[in-house]
């Protein structure tokens, strides 16, 4: 190889609990290649994940057991693909594709391949062409909808179930909506924050309805006046004062599946956030469900759901967007602007191309 060095994002500073990040919370730095030792990998980066649980990892306390915070003065670390470069190990050879959920913001990484779970190996042709794949529809995004819409919103088929999505534009939601349809849903309907998003959910997602949450004054007026039967399934993405007027035209016995809660990562507040009192009368007297919901505490149906996830997207069933942001130095600004709204589908970095 010939460089030596490369480039890496680093975390700067921390925006504060209850305030949004910008772009000067990462710089950019010159940083060595490191060496790959025995029973370890080099790999090169060709994309990265930016996705709304990083926001957590940039405060002091992430307030979760299961993600540290990232450290000032280091690299960030989320979801990467990546090709070997040098194997200093039998189960990998230069050229193959690998993924991990602890890739660091940086061009070149060396990973050790034992005791390190979260790094695989791509068996599949078509996602080793297609890797930036292994980040959204059919990686953990693509999972979470899957798996959250299995566990926890209890589709019937032939029931002609009306479900709501907020979020819906992004990358949960865009799988969350098709996969409903997919399994049997009769009505879904897709809360969002602009009208080209609105336009791109319904002529080309398969969505029957979609509500602009910027412009709607009253969102629960108009759901009552789109979906005269009440709302069976509510896949919350976004939750706070969107998901209170979702929830305000619930049915009884219905379903909500408590994916994310952006609209408050910004402000000081534990997860699942606390919500008014009016709306928890109504779960209790209308008999919701709403249960927490984290995927990886589904890790045993990951490799069905993937192999569904792809067989899917191979078939056509399962469209797929992303919003590529070119160049690891703009990763932080990627990161900044999905939590703006700026994407539509799956927000993704292309650090390079793949080498072999
Ligand atoms: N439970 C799990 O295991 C799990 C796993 C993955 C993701 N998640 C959650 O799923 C949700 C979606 O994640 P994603 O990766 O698919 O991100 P995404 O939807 O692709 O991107 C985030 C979107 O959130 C919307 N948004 C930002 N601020 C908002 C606000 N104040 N009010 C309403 N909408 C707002 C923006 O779209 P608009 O233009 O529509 O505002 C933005 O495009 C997040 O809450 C995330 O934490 C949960």
């Amino acid at each position: 190889m010939a460089a030596e060095t490369q480039t890496a994002a680093v975390l700067l500073s921390r925006p504060g609990v209850d305030k949004p990040p910008s772009e000067s919370n990462f710089t950019l730095e010159r940083r060595a290649i490191p060496k790959c030792k025995e029973g370890e990998i080099l790999v090169k980066t060709l994309y990265l994940s930016v996705d709304p649980y990083m926001r957590c990892r940039m405060n002091e306390d992430s307030g979760t057991s299961y993600l540290t915070p990232w450290s000032i003065g280091e690299s960030p670390s989320g979801g990467g693909v990546g090709q070997v470069i040098e194997s200093r190990s039998e189960k990998f050879h230069a050229g193959d594709i690998v993924q991990s959920g602890g890739w660091p913001w940086q061009e070149f990484s060396t990973f050790p391949v034992t005791a390190n779970p979260t790094l695989q190996k791509e068996e599949s042709g078509y996602l080793c062409t297609n890797p930036s794949l292994l980040l959204g529809i059919v990686g953990l995004t693509g999972l979470t909808s899957y798996i959250g819409l299995k566990e926890k919103a209890h589709i019937k088929p032939g029931a002609n179930q009306v479900m709501v999505i907020s979020g819906a534009a992004g990358a949960c939601g865009i799988a969350a909506g098709q996969i409903a349809k997919l399994e049997g849903c009769g009505v879904v309907v897709g809360i969002c924050g602009t009208d080209e998003k609105c336009r791109f959910l319904t002529e080309e997602m398969g969505f029957d309805i979609a509500i602009n949450y910027k412009t709607t004054e009253n969102i629960s007026e108009q759901l009552q006046m789109k979906c005269p039967a009440g709302i069976d399934v509510y896949f919350d993405n976004v939750g706070g004062e969107i998901s209170n007027e979702v929830i305000r035209c619930m049915n009884k016995d219905s379903h909500i599946v408590l994916c994310g809660q952006i609209s408050l990562y910004n402000k000081d507040v534990p997860y699942p956030p606390p919500i008014p009192q009016d709306i928890q009368d109504i779960l209790q007297t209308r008999n919701i469900t709403r249960d927490r919901f984290l995927v990886l505490n589904y890790m045993e149906k990951f490799p069905d759901g993937k192999k569904q996830l792809e067989s899917w997207v191979r078939e056509g069933k399962l469209k797929n967007r992303e919003t590529i942001v070119e160049g690891l130095e703009n990763t932080g600004k990627a990161f900044v602007e999905m939590m703006r709204g700026a994407n539509i589908g799956k927000q993704i970095v292309k650090v390079a191309e793949k080498v072999l």
